[in-house]
């Protein structure tokens, strides 16, 4: 083999690590979720719990979290939102949760264990697309007055309330799912595992 055969060779192989190592690059700059405490990726396919810290979160301000490969998303609401549940309640068609998939120990109507913190699921329940988070009170896309803030799904057009509850007449069936949570301490949510007591 001539000299110039290996040097070919050699510039080859460095081609390709170089792009496999800018495409690793890539892709840790795409990923959308937020870096909270962090067992492997492994472990967290296979349903670790996910713990996170609500104590910088703003009024109205919502966080995704990810949790056993699905969106998670945490809202610290106002008071003027909690005010808002109960107005809503006319528009919806499950407002007390009866149908719907949530712990035993979260409040059936504000779905939460402390009412100023939202922990729900952000996938919509017709075919699971991730609803929109659309907390703007009177948006007149949505409804303009009936519409208190919630959550618009972009595929089919369901709504939620501030509470993951479902409007009528909408494809999704039923209210957005609240997935297993406690907390330890006052900020520290964790997701994946119950609130101590509870079943
Ligand atoms: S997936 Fe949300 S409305 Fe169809």
């Amino acid at each position: 083999m001539s000299d110039d055969g290996v040097n070919v060779g050699r510039r080859r192989f460095l081609t390709a690590a170089t792009s496999v190592v800018g495409g690793v690059g890539a892709v840790g700059v795409a990923v959308p979720f937020v870096k909270s405490w962090n067992p492997s990726a492994k472990a967290k396919a296979a349903g670790a719990p996910v713990k996170f810290n609500v104590s910088k979160m703003e009024p109205g301000q919502m966080v995704t979290v990810e949790w056993r490969g699905k969106p998670v998303y945490v809202v610290r609401r106002s008071d003027e939102t909690l005010q808002n549940l109960e107005e809503v309640t006319p528009l919806l068609r499950d407002p007390n949760s009866e149908e719907s998939i949530q712990p035993a120990y979260v409040n059936p109507q504000n779905r939460a264990i402390k009412p100023h913190l939202l922990v729900l699921v952000g996938l919509c329940t017709h075919l699971g697309c991730a609803p929109m988070f659309r907390p703007e009170v009177g948006a007149t896309d949505l409804g303009g007055d009936e519409w208190l803030g919630g959550f618009f799904c972009p595929c089919h057009g369901s709504k939620y309330d501030m509470a993951g509850r479902v409007y009528t007449g909408v494809p999704a069936p039923t209210n957005m799912d609240v997935p297993p949570y406690s907390f330890e301490g006052d900020d520290i949510i964790v997701i994946g595992v119950d609130q101590e007591g509870s079943a």
